[in-house]
């Protein structure tokens, strides 16, 4: 199992490149099956996730050739409707392949994907939805099992709670249903206004994209299209936090700083001095102490929960006494038990981390659980004395392209090594 290996204490500069949205790229690939000639998607990120989301399309009669960059989603001729659990419960983001096969093919088969280290995770939201639109739904030995047999039809939904895949399944179903249908309390993440102007390219009839309230006429079809999508926000807010936490001014580039409102918002008032342009944020060495400030994750706009954990992390070095708040899952402290072992002062109270700093970090041994938790423990291994390995880095792979490779060429030391099979 491939571990990373981490030389505490070298400074970061120069300038890192970020790769297209993981959680925006998988919705995309999924719009593809609503699609009757191909789709050309660029910019798709070279991360594990991908590759799953093309294996569930492949298994769906879709084929993915990939050119220079470019990504072409042919649809196969087949009826094929069933994504298989040995898929999908290694990426629950399967799951959003449900709406696009009810909406064109009138029928789904998908394995209900398991909880996962951040949560339950449930669907229900997604299936009462669908329910909504005309789908027949029941469970059947773990899978979902949804019909349309008659083809969904527009309809008036307002989703319990804000769920991203939620609103980005719903919204694909919607663009072939018969007639209007009116989603409320949408999510209002930037990959989801990214899928909808996939839509829109397509043919789709879609108002109110980017505000909590989507409206969609259904249409016969949708055509190909060709897209570039958005850079990966959070992959960039990982990057701006290792610089204010180890660097000597760093440029983040091919980045959307408007994504990343309030994460520069908590950084600004903890003291960086960063400065923005249209696609980058640049980032000096930090001068003078870094002032500890707590955040509570919210939906977009709001602090992203995908960036908690980093924030954790930096906060572990900020002068004072910070509160972490996760307000999205139930579950998303794996990181802290971690971090504790390098050194750092954290309490969980309930879903609130108290983070006591600067805390001195030695380097040691530690375990990834999730993907985000996972780049908390490496930006943390970059600040702590000496060697640091972190295990079970096959959680990063999962939505980080690369990351060694550009934290390298940053001046970090970080070795990415298999020390066989039986350790
Ligand atoms: C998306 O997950 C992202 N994944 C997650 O990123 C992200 O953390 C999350 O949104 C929140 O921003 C993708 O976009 C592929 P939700 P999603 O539905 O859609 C509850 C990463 O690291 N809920 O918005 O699954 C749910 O349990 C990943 O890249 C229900 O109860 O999240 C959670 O508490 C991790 N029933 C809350 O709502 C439902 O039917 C928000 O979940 C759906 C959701």
């Amino acid at each position: 199992m491939e571990k990373f290996r981490i030389q505490g204490g070298r400074r970061l500069h120069g300038e890192v490149g970020v790769s297209g949205s993981k959680n925006a790229a998988l919705p995309c690939l999924a719009a593809t099956l609503l699609a009757s000639a191909p789709v050309i998607l660029r910019g798709l990120p070279r991360v594990r996730d991908i590759v799953t989301m093309e294996r569930v399309l492949e298994t769906l009669g879709e084929s993915c050739a990939h050119s220079e960059g470019a990504t072409t989603v042919v649809a196969g001729s087949g009826d094929a409707y069933h994504a298989p659990y040995e898929l999908v419960r290694t990426m629950r983001a399967s799951v959003l392949v449900l709406g696009p096969l009810l909406a064109r093919r009138r029928r789904a088969r998908v394995a209900l994907p398991g909880g996962c280290a951040i949560g339950a995770r449930p669907i229900d939201f997604h299936l009462q939805a669908l329910a909504q639109l005309g789908a027949d739904l029941r469970v059947e030995s773990g899978d979902v099992v949804a019909e349309a047999s008659g083809g969904l039809r527009g309809g008036e939904v307002s989703f319990p709670r804000i769920t991203v895949t939620g609103t980005e399944n719903l919204l694909m179903a919607a663009t072939l249903a018969r007639g209007r249908t009116v989603l409320h309390n949408c999510a209002r993440e930037p990959e989801v206004e990214d899928l909808a102007n996939l839509l829109l390219a397509m043919g789709a009839r879609i108002t109110g994209v980017g505000t909590d309230t989507l409206e969609v006429e259904g249409t016969e079809e949708l055509s190909g299209a060709d897209h570039l999508v958005i850079p990966d926000r959070i992959e960039a807010g990982t990057y701006v936090i290792a610089a204010v936490l180890a660097g000597d001014g760093v440029r983040v580039s091919g980045c959307r700083p408007d994504h990343l409102s309030a994460l520069l918002a908590a950084l600004r008032e903890a003291g960086c001095a960063f400065s923005t342009d249209a696609d980058a944020v640049v980032v000096p060495a930090q001068r003078g102490p870094l002032r500890a400030v707590s955040i509570t994750t919210t939906e977009h706009p709001g602090f992203a929960t995908d960036l908690q954990a980093q924030f954790l992390a930096l906060m572990t070095q900020a002068h004072g006494a910070s509160s972490v708040t996760e307000a999205i899952f139930e579950n998303r402290f794996q990181h802290v038990l971690e971090l504790k072992r390098l050194g750092a002062a954290v309490e969980v109270e309930g879903s609130t981390a108290h983070v006591h700093g600067p805390a001195a970090l030695d380097g040691t041994t530690v375990m990834a659980s999730d993907l985000r938790a996972s780049a908390a423990l490496v930006l943390a291994g970059l600040v702590a004395r000496g060697e640091t390995l972190v295990d079970r880095i096959y959680h990063l792979d999962r939505g980080y392209e690369a990351m060694e490779v550009k934290l390298n060429a940053l001046g970090a030391t970080v070795e990415r090594f298999n020390p066989g099979r039986y350790l």
